[in-house]
């Protein structure tokens, strides 16, 4: 019913507005004021996490983005190896795994069937296993070790948007907490991390505050029939986001790739006028990065795509290559997709409205997906 949606045509609206607080509920009591991690809910014991010699992260769709983001940080903060993998690809190769692994399984629903076949693998192997879960008492944090919940609330329009921040979140927390017990010599930068993501609420507020040139964009490219997706390191993963929203929703064929491979293939598919976008990282923090996402930028200009940037506000480099320009507030570079995304969730939704679509329950999709 409308009341319901709170007022908002869709559900997917309601969730996308409902982002800051789903984010600032999911830090809520976990950290304290002198700005350490209050994780004891994860009841894996420090002594264990200690010894973790490898972390393996599996889950589906949004959520396997969100794993794949949480790779960039677990490795960066902790130094631990991690991989990330589709959950229905992890079982069937015969994977390593031993009592020293940590798997994390991300799951909005807790009941998706690769996802829970492959968490019940990785335990039968000695693994221990921690769920991050939207879903109380469902059977994927039931049969799990150990559970860190994400309050993001009930979500219900098919399409994922304030899980997968709220996702996000509780990754950046493990990965943080991960770091902090096992001391890593980043132990000044994870004490500034921990600070600018008690404000990130705030940044999600103010990007919401400013989509209405997003969705007047997404509007004007109603008839397109490609939109292409480009991002570096964890910007690489929101392009993914970006266009998986974009198949579900707008029925479109959208595909994200590695900024760095496009000279190994993709560039051969920017013709004329294809919308491209692109997420930029902040070009204060990791330069060299920055960098080369200018000169991607310039190479699919010169060959006539139309670019849609994402870049921090007051980025100049960008401006001149930039047919559209779409500022999000800065953030340290490993935390900008809890910003990056939301355009993306915007530019979907409006698009698949634009188009005459079912924004809620687009075609053949179930919520979550029970079966393998
Ligand atoms: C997201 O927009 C999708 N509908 C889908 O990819 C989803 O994220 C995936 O099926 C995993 O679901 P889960 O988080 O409930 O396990």
């Amino acid at each position: 019913s409308a009341a319901e949606k709170g007022g908002y045509d869709y559900f997917m609206l309601k969730e996308i507005a409902e982002q800051p607080k789903a984010v600032a509920d999911t830090l809520l009591g976990r950290i304290d004021l002198a700005g350490n991690l209050c994780l004891d809910e994860v009841r894996i014991p420090a002594s264990v996490l200690r010894e973790v010699s490898k972390v393996v992260i599996v889950a589906c769709g949004t959520a396997y983005h969100a794993g794949m983001i949480a790779k960039y940080a677990i490795e960066h903060w902790t130094r631990i190896p991690c991989e990330t993998e589709l959950a229905s690809e992890f079982r069937y190769r015969d994977p390593i795994l031993d009592q020293r692994t940590l798997v994390i399984a991300i799951s909005q629903s807790g009941e998706t069937m690769d996802t829970l076949m492959a968490l019940r693998h990785a335990r039968e192997q000695g693994a221990k296993v921690l769920a991050i879960c939207n879903t109380n008492g469902s059977t994927i944090p039931r049969e799990s070790d150990a559970v860190l919940y994400t309050h993001a609330g009930p979500e219900v329009a098919v399409a994922s948007t304030k899980a997968f921040l709220t996702q996000l979140v509780a990754c950046y927390l493990v990965a943080l907490y991960l770091g902090q017990v096992r001391g890593t010599k980043w132990g000044d930068e994870i004490l500034s991390v921990i600070r600018e993501l008690s404000e990130i609420a705030t940044q999600v507020d103010q990007v919401l505050e400013t989509m209405e040139p997003v969705r007047e964009l997404a509007r004007t490219l109603a008839d397109k029939n490609t939109v292409l997706f480009l991002g570096r390191h964890v910007g690489y993963p929101v392009a993914l986001e970006g266009a998986l929203k974009l198949k579900e929703l707008a029925y479109m064929h959208a595909e994200g790739f590695a900024a760095g491979e496009l000279k190994h293939g993709p560039i051969a598919l920017i013709e004329q006028d294809v919308p491209v976008v692109v997420v930029v990282p902040s070009p204060r923090g990791r330069s060299v990065l920055h960098d080369k996402i200018v000169s991607n930028i310039q190479e699919i200009r010169a060959r006539g795509a139309r670019t849609i940037v994402i870049a921090e506000r007051g980025d100049e480099a960008v401006g001149p290559y930039a047919d559209h320009l779409i500022e999000i507030p800065a953030t340290p570079t490993l935390l900008q997709p809890l910003v990056a995304t939301v355009p993306l969730q915007v530019f979907a939704c409006e698009l698949a409205t634009a188009r005459g679509n079912e924004v809620d329950q687009p075609r053949n999709l179930a919520k979550s997906v029970t079966v393998e």
